[in-house]
C-alpha cells in the first residue's frame, strides 16, 4: 500500500481523537430584544480525520457554529461562553490576534457560504493567493503558487487558467473549488465548508462532493460540510449533527442516524428528502416553520409546536443533549419513554 494512504489511515476514525473539541459554546446576536442566541451550550466534538456534517433548516445556527469554530462571528454577534479547543492551536476563543490570524488558513480553512464569495472582483485568483501568503508571512510565494496549482489539478482545473482568472470568469463549481485551493493552501488540516453545493446544479454538485471526498481522503483532512440538505451529506459525511434553534437535536454515524433516527426533528427532514427512485409521494414536507432568534420560546423544547409527539414537559424544559448507547446523542424527553419518533 502506498505510504501516502498509510500515513491517511493512522490520522483516520477509530483513534477516537478530536482534532476540534466545541464546548458549551453560546454565541448571541444583539438585536432589538437584547442579544439573543443563535447558538446555545453546544457540545461537539469533530473526531480526526473524519467528515462532520451539520444540517438543519435555515436560521438554525449552522454557519454561526462555523464561523466561531474560528473565532470569526462579524458584529452585532460575538462568542458569549463556551470554548473551542482545535488540536495543534489552542483555544481559538481566547487565542490573540496574532495567533487567530495565523490559526485560519494555517490551522483551519474555512469556504463561505456559496452566496458570499470571499473572492475579490478585481484581482485575479492568483493575485489573492499571493495576498493570502504575504498576510500569513509565506516566505516562499513560489512554493505557494505551485502548491495552489496542484490543488487546482487535484480538483480538475487547469491550473494556469484557474489562477489567471478572475472571480466572473469562474462557473459556480469553479469558485467554489477555487475556495476549496485558498482554504488549503496553507496546510490547514481542518476544512469547514459552508454549504458547498447549494448555489450549483444537480451535475456541478457531484461533481463538488467528489472532489471534497477525495482531497478529504488523499489529504488526511478533518472536515465540515455545513447543509441544509441532508441528501447532499448522507453519502459523504462519517457523522451527522442535526441542529435546530441553536442547538444540536442529535449527533452519531451518518447511517445510524439516518436508519434509526431518534428525534423527531432527523426524522422530519429524512421523510421530506424527495425520492428520486420509488414513490417521490413518499416524500413529506415538515410542516411549519424554524423559530429564529426572536421566536424561539425561552423555555421548554424548541421544537415543540411542530413535534407529532410533544408531551406536557417539552412546554417546560428544554431536554440536554444526552448520550445513549451506541456512541449517539439525542436532545428529546419523548426519547426512553416508549414514544416512537416516526
Ligand atoms: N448579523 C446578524 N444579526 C442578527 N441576527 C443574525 C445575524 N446573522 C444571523 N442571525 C440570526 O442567527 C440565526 C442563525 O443564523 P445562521 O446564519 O447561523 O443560520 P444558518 O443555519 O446558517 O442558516 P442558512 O441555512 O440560511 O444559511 C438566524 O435566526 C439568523 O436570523
Ligand atoms: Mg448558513
Amino acid at each position: 500500500m502506498a505510504t501516502a494512504e498509510t500515513g491517511v489511515q493512522a490520522a483516520s476514525p477509530g483513534t477516537g481523537e478530536a482534532a476540534v473539541r466545541v464546548r458549551d459554546l453560546t454565541v448571541v446576536y444583539a438585536t432589538a430584544r437584547g442579544e439573543l442566541p443563535a447558538v446555545a451550550h453546544v457540545d461537539l466534538d469533530l473526531p480526526a480525520g473524519q467528515i462532520t456534517g451539520i444540517v438543519g433548516e435555515s436560521g438554525s445556527g449552522k454557519s454561526t457554529l462555523a464561523l466561531a469554530l474560528l473565532n470569526a462571528v462579524q458584529r452585532p454577534g460575538r462568542i458569549l461562553s463556551g470554548s473551542v479547543q482545535v488540536a495543534g492551536v489552542g483555544d481559538v476563543v481566547t487565542l490573540g490576534r496574532r495567533a487567530l490570524r495565523q490559526a485560519r488558513g494555517g490551522k483551519i480553512g474555512y469556504v463561505f457560504q456559496a452566496s458570499q464569495s470571499s473572492l475579490n472582483p478585481l484581482k485575479t485568483v492568483g493575485k489573492q493567493l499571493l495576498d493570502l501568503g504575504r498576510s500569513h508571512d509565506v516566505a516562499d510565494l513560489r512554493q505557494l503558487i505551485r502548491e495552489a496549482k496542484g490543488l487546482a489539478e487535484e480538483m480538475g482545473l487547469d491550473p494556469v487558467r484557474a489562477l489567471g482568472s478572475y472571480q466572473h470568469q469562474l462557473s459556480g463549481g469553479m469558485r467554489q473549488r477555487v475556495g476549496i485551493i485558498f482554504a488549503l493552501v496553507l496546510n490547514a488540516h481542518v476544512l469547514v465548508l459552508d454549504e458547498p453545493t447549494t448555489a450549483l446544479d444537480m451535475l456541478s454538485q457531484a461533481l463538488v462532493l467528489g472532489i471534497v471526498r477525495r482531497v478529504h481522503r488523499e489529504r488526511g483532512l478533518t472536515t465540515v460540510i455545513i447543509t441544509h440538505d441532508i441528501g447532499v451529506v448522507a453519502e459523504l459525511a462519517d457523522r451527522l449533527a442535526v441542529m435546530y434553534a441553536g442547538r444540536i437535536v442529535e449527533e452519531g454515524r451518518t447511517e445510524e442516524v439516518l436508519a434509526s433516527p431518534l428525534h423527531p426533528y432527523t426524522a422530519g427532514l429524512i421523510a421530506a428528502i424527495p425520492r428520486i427512485v420509488g414513490d417521490p409521494n413518499r416524500s413529506r414536507p415538515l410542516s411549519g416553520r424554524p423559530p429564529d432568534l426572536t421566536t424561539v420560546p425561552p423555555r421548554g423544547c424548541p421544537f415543540r409546536e411542530r413535534c407529532p409527539v410533544a408531551m406536557d414537559v417539552c412546554e417546560v424544559e428544554d431536554p440536554a443533549l444526552v448520550e445513549v448507547p451506541g456512541g449517539r446523542r439525542v436532545a428529546c424527553h419523548a426519547r426512553g419513554r416508549g414514544v416512537a419518533v416516526r
